[in-house]
């Protein structure tokens, strides 16, 4: 049986992460976990336990409630893709919100939750044959892992990328609005205590700026194709 590899994929937000790491999980039959979705779930449950308010975020009742919280990803045959559930919710769309995407940072900053959650997805890779895609896959999940990927794309075409999906979902976008959100967020992501994004030392950066989904493909097969025939 062919080696089963563990494949991280770090990087900056909207740079493609998801999009990539799916591909690759589909072409080699394996599992495709996207950890800033449980990250998301678990902003979705403290909004509508209202431990988020204007005065700040209820630390302390998120901690006493976090093993309430039961994250799956349950695969649609519809859309051939995986879901996320949130206590046996399908919460796939509502995780995407702007409301969700405007407090996941701060959520992601406490220690707890990223202990429970960092768990979580080393329980899911037990079994190996798996792509990971986040911001401390490479450098705190998966330390070890076959492969470690870290992306990364100019600012402006993130905002570009982002304002075209938005917008082919029709919802109301400003380009500059989602130009700055990006910018706070690598600021948020680089910069928190705790996991903060950085590039392991043994990881392949992956710039895409212009590169197209195809092009990315054919790179990234050769190298595991090596991994895998590595032995
Ligand atoms: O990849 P994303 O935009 O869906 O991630 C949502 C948020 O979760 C983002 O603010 C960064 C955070 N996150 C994290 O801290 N660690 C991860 N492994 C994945 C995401």
């Amino acid at each position: 049986m062919k080696k089963r590899l563990i494949i991280a994929i770090d990087g900056y937000s909207s740079c493609g992460k998801s999009t990539f790491a799916k591909m690759i999980a589909k072409e080699l039959n394996y599992i495709f976990i996207d950890s800033g979705a449980m990250y998301r779930a678990v902003t979705l449950y403290c909004i509508r336990r209202n431990f988020i308010g204007d005065e700040g975020v209820n630390t302390r009742d998120i901690i006493n409630e976090l093993s309430s919280i039961n994250i799956d990803f349950i695969f649609n045959p519809d859309t051939n893709a995986h879901e996320t559930f949130m206590n046996s919710e399908n919460v796939e769309i509502e995780i995407r919100s702007l409301g969700v995407t405007s407090h996941v940072s701060r959520i992601s900053q406490i220690p707890e939750v990223r202990t429970r959650l960092v768990e979580l997805q080393r329980s899911i890779g037990v079994y190996k044959g798996i792509v990971m895609d986040g911001r401390d896959i490479g450098t705190v999940v998966f330390p070890d892992a076959d492969i470690k990927i870290f992306m990364t794309a100019s600012v402006d075409i993130r905002a570009k990328r982002r304002f075209d999906e938005l917008n082919a979902k029709g919802l109301p976008v400003d380009f500059e609005e989602i130009r700055r959100g990006i910018i706070a967020r690598d600021i948020a992501d680089e910069n928190r205590d705790i996991s903060p994004l950085r590039r392991a030392e043994d990881a392949i950066v992956l710039d895409n700026s212009r590169m197209s989904v195809e092009a990315q493909m054919n790179w990234i097969r050769d190298i595991i194709d090596k991994k895998i025939n590595a032995g």
